[in-house]
């Protein structure tokens, strides 16, 4: 799939701008604070219906505006979708070719978006719950069902940690209903779990070529699911996880009641990185744990390709002036006729621009877009 347009209308620093795309890989040269990540940042919003950056939506209506308007043409293998997301202090609202949806989770999916960016540097050595967001972002977007169980996974857990609350203040004493709550959470949880062990079988072998392919290192790369339940394991099934976590639950009970929140489940677990089945987050150079990050990034547009059929876009933000000349060139072989690309970057010089094959080039300037011949 992809992009061929985006209107703005009060989005960060743009008042307005209309840009047509390349179906390949679009560049966007700009000094420091012109928009160059505020323009992935749209791509991003107008594809996910948030931001990468921020929770706060209304950082993203230009100030002084109180409202802000994105919309695009995609064009998918089987149909074009027109897409246009709006921000107000109303909240979100979404149309699908004119059509308003009636939840936003109608929209997600129509167009994808993978985005690297060097925040993503965390993702090796960052706390577990970048991580973890990670696999719900990018789990969400390549399977609808995984979205579904998550936030469900989300509202159960809220709900039981408030119950938790209660009792532990003393204003409730009925621990059945916690054990409704309980078998409850765990329902969701074994689903979140055996989806994430599911997807990320396939995201270790595509992350590892990646990292073979754009590191002329040889290590090898694998990535391993850390359960806050011990003894759960890749090979088990949604049922053997819904009882061990409802064991979990049982045997956990006494000191759950005390602090007042649920210690295990998908919240609670995490990711490791090891290269040569050595720790990462111990061991991985600065090098190579951006190596890492860009690997599972790339493995995730294989997956998406693997679920949807069609790869997604990829926004690639500040990304090459920090490789050296040889990876970046191993990079865009990699997702050469794959994906429609996205670049951004302050400087041309010391970019291998001859694999790109006749890049649109764009230039940025306070909020301003000009195209390149
Ligand atoms: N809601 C907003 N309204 C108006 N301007 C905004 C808003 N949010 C951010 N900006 C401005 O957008 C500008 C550019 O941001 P952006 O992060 O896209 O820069 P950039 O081109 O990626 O720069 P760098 O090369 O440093 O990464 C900043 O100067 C910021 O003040
Ligand atoms: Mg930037």
């Amino acid at each position: 799939m992809y992009l061929q347009n985006l209107t703005l209308q009060n989005f960060r620093n743009f008042s307005q701008l209309k840009i047509e795309f390349d179906p390949h890989v679009n560049i966007f040269i700009g000094k420091n604070a012109q928009g160059k990540t505020n323009l992935l940042e749209a791509i991003y919003c107008l594809a996910l219906t948030r931001s990468q950056r921020t929770n706060n939506e209304k950082e993203l209506i230009r100030l002084g505006s109180d409202f802000a308007i994105l919309s695009g043409q995609a064009k998918r293998r089987h149909q074009d979708v027109v897409l246009r997301l709006t921000l107000s202090k109303q909240g979100k609202r979404a149309w699908v070719n004119q059509v308003l949806q009636p939840k936003l989770s109608k929209y997600v999916g129509q167009l994808n978006a993978v985005l690297f960016s060097p925040e993503d540097l965390a993702l090796v050595k960052g706390a577990p719950s970048i991580r973890r967001r990670f696999l719900d972002v990018e789990f969400g977007q390549a399977n609808p069902e995984y979205l579904y169980f998550s936030s469900k996974y989300r509202q159960v857990l809220q709900q039981r940690n408030n119950y938790l609350k209660q009792l532990q203040a003393g204003r409730s004493n009925d621990q059945l209903f916690l054990d409704v709550l309980s078998d409850q959470l765990a329902g969701q949880a074994a689903e979140v779990i055996s989806r994430r062990l599911q997807l990320l079988q396939f995201l270790t072998e595509a992350a590892s070529t990646a990292y073979r392919a754009i590191s002329a290192a040889s290590e090898e790369l694998t990535v391993k699911y850390v359960p806050s339940v011990a003894g759960i394991s890749k090979e088990a099934d949604t049922d053997r996880i819904y009882e061990q976590l409802r064991q979990a639950y049982a045997k956990n009970r006494p000191q759950e009641l005390r602090l007042g929140t649920t210690l295990v489940g998908p919240h609670r677990d995490d990711l490791h990185f090891l290269l040569d089945g050595k720790d990462a987050r111990q061991f991985a150079s600065q090098g190579q744990q951006r190596t890492i990050a860009l690997s599972m990034k790339l493995a995730e547009i294989d997956l998406m390709q693997k679920v949807t059929g069609e790869f997604p876009l990829l926004l690639l933000d500040d990304v090459m002036s920090e490789l050296d000349q040889k990876r970046q060139g191993d990079l865009l072989n990699y997702i050469h006729g794959k994906t429609q690309t996205f670049i951004t970057t302050t400087d041309l010089s010391g970019i291998s621009w001859e694999i790109m094959k006749q890049p649109q080039i764009f230039h940025l300037a306070a909020g301003q877009v000009s195209k390149e011949g």
